[in-house]
């Protein structure tokens, strides 16, 4: 059987994601009776790191230890990658050893060339144009909130960047309308999702507000501007107050309050960003499942 990468979320069907997240739902609801244990016994996941993480880097090794795989992390600055050995040929050893391989690059196209070569599945942890897993985690907090995404209106507002393109990519699939608010300069290309340049329009009838970083890793150069570009998208109680009643507020993190959001509102009673950050695991664990197992 051909091996399956997670790199963009376009791999998954409807289907495929319904039943990804019903099955994270129940290793969330089974984690303590160890439901998914053993599920990848003998199996072992390389979890490759370019870049800083803290959410994705334990979810994944806690994820795959709880399936029963040994996870292997590795830093981009230990491996011949940074001596110049090909992105290709590190996939293509790798899968000699390993069972899946999950990367966070700076790179997109160095994630695709790795699973170009390599043999074994390729997960994308994160490229400057794509966040996938991150998806998989909102789209769970979603569903467990609100019992269905069928029918939900979710608003992104902000730099239209690779947490924007997961969440209108895997959204679309899902059935969910996205809405995607940004300034000029810093939409998302169009045909993903519906596009605006009005956050306070695009709030309305919102079921949730979504905001991330306005400078995102390797955008630190332009961080001056892109906070004056990028302030009257601001996440915050006024906002909140356009949306629907019952609207919920996440945000992927690591958060800047003050900046894309407000204190009041990423701490407060309508925020999900916390258990939007523990479902991070439960739905990597149903993706481990279905490319590994
Ligand atoms: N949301 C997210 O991917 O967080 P980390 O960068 O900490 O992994
Ligand atoms: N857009 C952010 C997400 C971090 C999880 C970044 O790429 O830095």
């Amino acid at each position: 059987m051909a091996k399956r990468d997670f790199i963009t979320g376009e791999e998954l069907d409807r289907g495929e994601l319904d039943s990804l997240l019903a099955r994270a739902a129940e290793l969330k609801a089974g984690r303590r009776e160890r439901e998914g244990a053993g599920a990848l016994a003998g199996r072992s996941v390389a979890l490759v790191f370019e870049r800083p993480s803290t959410r994705t880097r334990v979810s994944f090794e806690v994820g795959v230890a709880e399936l029963g795989a040994t996870p292997l992390i590795l830093r981009g600055d230990e491996l011949q990658l940074s001596r110049g050995e090909s992105v290709g040929d590190t996939g293509r050893v790798l899968s000699r050893y390993l069972h899946a391989i999950a990367v966070r690059s700076g790179s997109h196209e160095a994630v695709v060339e790795l699973a170009a070569g390599a043999e074994v599945p390729v997960i994308n942890a994160l490229t400057p144009l794509h966040h996938p897993c991150q998806a998989l985690a909102d789209l769970l907090t979603l569903r467990e909130h609100f019992g269905t995404l069928e029918g939900l209106r979710v608003v992104y507002v902000g730099d239209g960047n690779n947490v924007a393109r997961s969440l209108a990519i895997l959204g679309r699939t899902a059935g969910v309308e996205v809405v995607v608010a940004s300034p000029e300069g810093y939409s998302l290309e169009p045909g993903l999702a519906e596009l605006s340049e009005d956050p306070r329009a695009a709030a309305e009838g919102a079921d949730a507000l979504y905001t991330d970083v306005w400078v995102s890793m390797g955008d630190e150069d332009a961080a001056e501007r892109r906070r004056a570009d990028l302030a009257p998208f601001q996440l915050n109680e006024e906002l909140l107050a356009l949306a629907s009643e019952r609207a919920i507020a996440l945000h992927c993190l690591p958060a800047h309050p003050g900046e894309e959001i407000t204190e009041g509102v990423l701490y407060g009673e309508r925020s999900a960003v916390w258990d939007q950050a523990e479902n991070r695991l439960h739905a990597q664990k149903a993706l481990l499942e279905l490319l590994v197992a």
